[in-house]
């Protein structure tokens, strides 16, 4: 039998060691309360769909690849592009008010371009200017028995209170998977405009970059594309540099055929410039342009935040394509650089929230940041901070590479909720306080969402949120 103060020193003994245990598990940070989910997809193999999935439209030099864009700085000018594959004319859209006569020609900037042995189609540009807010209309282009008809519908009038959705999809490519994605996309019928996280037809996977990808993913998402403004941003599978090939201009067949309102808002360059749509002030920034001190990016990202009035827009929002949080082996760190760089302006202005691709992935952050950091301090660690964004990373669109399943062990206390899983989101704004965040995984139907979020605007209601 052990004495009374035996049996006390062992107790003792175990407290210690106890305590010992939680206070590793709290350095590890191992104490987390995300959520890594169970659901594993099953694995596929990701291959392109074959180029004849998405042929172009019938008719003589019928107008293909039909994509329109926000063309101002507030939403009452719209951006139609096209290809004509043969010839350039007719060289104009049509577009007119819907349940009135009257008709308007807008002409186009054409533009083509050379990638080693591959020439572009005539790639049209134009810019219908003065619409009405918050109004349909139809647009044609081609001639003959090649017209074509489409039909767009203006944001409201920007304003603090303006409900908007928007769907928000990263990563896509060209594959039975892209398609799926897509598709479960467009069956939802919320989504009124596209925020594009970066990398869109992963031409550059393809031996000699194979431009005719680019060609295949416009007529893919024309479905959307021609009907609803998709807010772009520029990936790392948009360079296109490959000195190998006498490529040396990055970006070349991105820029000739994915234009952008960039001078509304100041910037001397389309891979980064903003928008305000309905209730929401959008940034797009360009991981993979310069942004340290000094250099153009840098200098308009430091004017613009001041800028960004949230009695006007409160909803504050920025779309780049490497993420700064993330807790997957693929791409880690490879955003770090940038988040240094711009991190304490982000957590300075209230960001709502930061929406990233690149990992094929799915993964949420709490508010976080790590601005305290200045090499000698040791305050190396993300701390919880209501004035930070949420950062999002969706990267799962489904494109070649496959999923991104890699998660770092244990999941860090900075992340939420993470899934290797394809799918896409809507950001449904409801007023300036809430918004709705949802997350659709491929495998569910549209209404089911595989993980959501009530955010509060870091402006107008800087509540906590629940994790
Ligand atoms: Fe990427």
């Amino acid at each position: 039998m052990l004495s009374k103060s035996k049996l006390g020193d062992m107790v003792a003994a175990v407290n210690l060691v106890a305590f010992f245990l939680l206070l590793l598990l709290n350095i590890t940070g191992a104490r987390s309360c995300g959520v890594t989910s169970p659901f594993v997809r099953k694995p596929q193999p990701s291959v392109d769909l074959s180029l004849d999935t998405f042929p172009p439209p019938p008719g003589y030099n019928a107008p293909e690849q039909v994509h329109i864009t926000q063309g101002d700085h507030d939403g009452r000018s719209v951006i139609v592009s096209w290809v004509t594959p043969l010839e350039p004319h007719p060289k104009f859209v049509t577009h007119w008010e819907a349940n009135r006569k009257t008709k308007h020609k807008t002409h186009s900037m054409i533009t083509s371009y050379k990638y080693y042995n591959y020439s572009s189609g005539y790639i049209h540009h134009a810019t219908i200017k003065r619409l009405k807010y918050d109004t349909k209309y139809f647009y044609e282009l081609g001639a003959g028995n090649a017209t074509r008809r489409f039909s767009f519908s203006t944001p409201p009038k920007v304003g603090p209170d303006v409900p908007y959705t928007f769907g928000i999809i990263g990563d896509l490519g060209q594959t039975v998977d892209s398609n799926k994605t897509f598709e479960h996309y467009v069956s939802n019928s919320k989504g009124q405009a596209m925020l594009f996280v970066g990398d869109l037809s992963y031409a550059d996977d393809h031996l000699l970059h194979d431009n005719r990808r680019w060609d295949t993913w416009g007529r893919f998402v024309e479905k959307s594309t021609a009907y609803q403004p998709w807010i772009w941003t520029a990936g790392n599978h948009e360079i296109d540099f490959a000195p190998e090939l006498g490529e040396t201009v990055p970006f070349k067949p991105y820029l000739h055929r994915y234009q952008v309102p960039y001078k509304a808002s100041q910037s001397t360059s389309p891979l980064w410039y903003s928008v305000k749509r309905a209730s929401a002030y959008i940034i797009v920034l360009s991981s993979y342009s310069a942004y340290g001190k000094y250099t153009p990016q840098y200098e308009w990202l430091k004017k613009e935040l001041p800028k960004v009035n949230r009695a006007e827009t409160p909803w504050l929002i920025v779309l780049l394509h490497s993420p700064w949080y993330n807790t997957n082996g693929y791409h880690y760190m490879e955003g770090e650089s940038m988040r240094v760089t711009f991190e304490p302006w982000l957590v300075e202005h209230k960001v709502d929230v930061v929406l990233a691709g690149h990992v094929h992935s799915y993964e949420r952050t709490k508010r976080v940041s790590n601005v305290k950091y200045n090499i000698t301090n040791g305050l190396s660690s993300p701390v919880k901070d209501h004035s930070a964004p949420i950062y999002i990373t969706i990267g799962d669109g489904g494109n070649i590479e496959g999923i991104a399943n890699r998660f770092i062990e244990p999941q860090p206390s900075y992340s939420a909720y993470r899934e290797a899983s394809f799918g896409h989101a809507i950001l449904e704004i409801k007023n300036r306080t809430h918004a709705l965040f949802t997350w659709h995984r491929n495998q569910d139907n549209e209404p089911v969402a595989a993980d959501s979020k009530w955010l509060f605007n870091r402006h107008w209601y800087p509540e906590e949120e629940d994790s």
